[in-house]
C-alpha cells in the first residue's frame, strides 16, 4: 500500500490569453494588413506544481474559483499537458471532470454510454453487458434514448458518474459535478467512492462543499493562483481554508 500512484515533479501550465478584444472580422482584417500583430499574455494557471500521492489516499483539492483546480485535475488525466515538468500516474484513471466533458450532447444517453466506454478504453461488447448496470445506478431509465442536451444538470452528473465508476478504477478523479446531484445521489455516489477506497483505489476530489471534503479526503491541499498554499490534514487545511474565506 505504500506505492506512489501519482506524481507530479515541478509541473507548469500555461495559457495564452488574447489582450484585446478584436470585435469584428473587418476589424481583424485591418490589423492584419496594417501589419499589427495581435496580442497575447501568458498566464500561469498551474505554476511549478509538486506533489505525490500514495496508491488508497483520498485527497481534497480546494481553492478560489480560478485558483486552478480543474487544470491540475486535466493535467494528471492527461486532457492536457504541461509546458514544463512531469506527470506520473500508475493504472487506470477514471475521470469525471467538469460536468458534461467527454459527452456529446446531441446523442443519446444510450449513445453516449458506447462514446464514453470507447474513451476510456472498453470494447462495445463490454459496454453493452454493462449497460444495464450503469442506467440502474443512474437512475434515468426513461430519458435513455433522449439527447444529451434535453437532460437536467443532476441527470448529466448521475450518467457521467455511473459510466465513469462502474469498474473499480485505480484512480478516481472527481471534478466538483457530485454537487449537482440531490440528496439520493450524493449518498449513492460517497457510499460507491468510499467502497473503492476500501478497496485500496486512489481518490481525487475538487469540491466546494467543505463537508465532502472533511468526510471523502484524509488529506487536503490548498490551491491559490497556481500555487500550492498548503497541504495537509483535511481538518487542518479546511479549518485554515474556513478562517481564510472568513477573513
Ligand atoms: N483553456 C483555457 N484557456 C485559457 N485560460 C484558461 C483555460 N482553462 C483555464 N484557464 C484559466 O486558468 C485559471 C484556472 O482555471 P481552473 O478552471 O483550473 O480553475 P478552478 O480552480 O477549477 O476554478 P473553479 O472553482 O471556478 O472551477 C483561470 O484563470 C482560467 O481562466
Ligand atoms: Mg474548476
Amino acid at each position: 500500500m505504500n506505492t506512489t500512484v501519482i506524481q507530479l515533479d515541478n509541473v507548469t501550465v500555461r495559457f495564452r490569453i488574447p489582450h484585446e478584444k478584436i470585435p469584428t472580422f473587418q476589424e481583424y482584417a485591418i490589423r492584419w494588413l496594417k501589419r499589427r500583430s495581435i496580442s497575447y499574455t501568458d498566464f500561469n494557471a498551474l505554476n511549478n506544481i509538486s506533489f505525490s500521492i500514495k496508491q488508497g489516499e483520498t485527497v481534497g483539492i480546494i481553492g478560489a474559483n480560478g485558483a486552478g483546480k480543474s487544470t491540475l485535475l486535466k493535467v494528471i488525466a492527461r486532457v492536457i499537458r504541461p509546458m514544463q515538468g512531469r506527470v506520473f500516474l500508475k493504472g487506470r484513471v477514471a475521470p469525471l471532470l467538469e460536468l458534461g466533458a467527454g459527452f456529446d450532447y446531441e446523442m443519446t444517453g444510450r449513445e453516449n454510454i458506447f462514446l464514453n466506454g470507447a474513451v476510456l478504453g472498453f470494447s462495445r461488447r463490454d459496454m453493452a453487458n454493462r449497460l444495464e448496470r450503469i442506467v440502474e445506478f443512474a437512475g434515468i431509465e426513461e430519458f435513455m434514448d433522449a439527447p444529451i442536451r434535453t437532460y437536467s444538470s443532476g441527470m448529466v452528473a448521475r450518467l457521467g458518474f455511473a459510466i465513469a465508476t462502474d469498474v473499480q478504477p485505480d484512480v478516481l478523479i472527481i471534478d466538483e459535478i457530485l454537487s449537482v446531484g440531490d440528496t439520493d445521489f450524493q449518498k449513492k455516489s460517497a457510499a460507491r467512492i468510499l467502497h473503492y477506497h476500501k478497496n485500496g483505489s486512489t481518490i481525487l476530489v475538487v469540491s466546494h462543499n467543505p463537508d465532502s471534503i472533511r468526510n471523502l479526503c484524509s488529506r487536503a491541499m490548498w490551491l491559490a493562483q497556481g500555487s500550492i498554499k498548503m497541504a495537509g490534514p483535511v481538518d487542518v487545511i479546511m479549518d485554515q481554508y474556513s478562517q481564510d474565506s472568513m477573513s
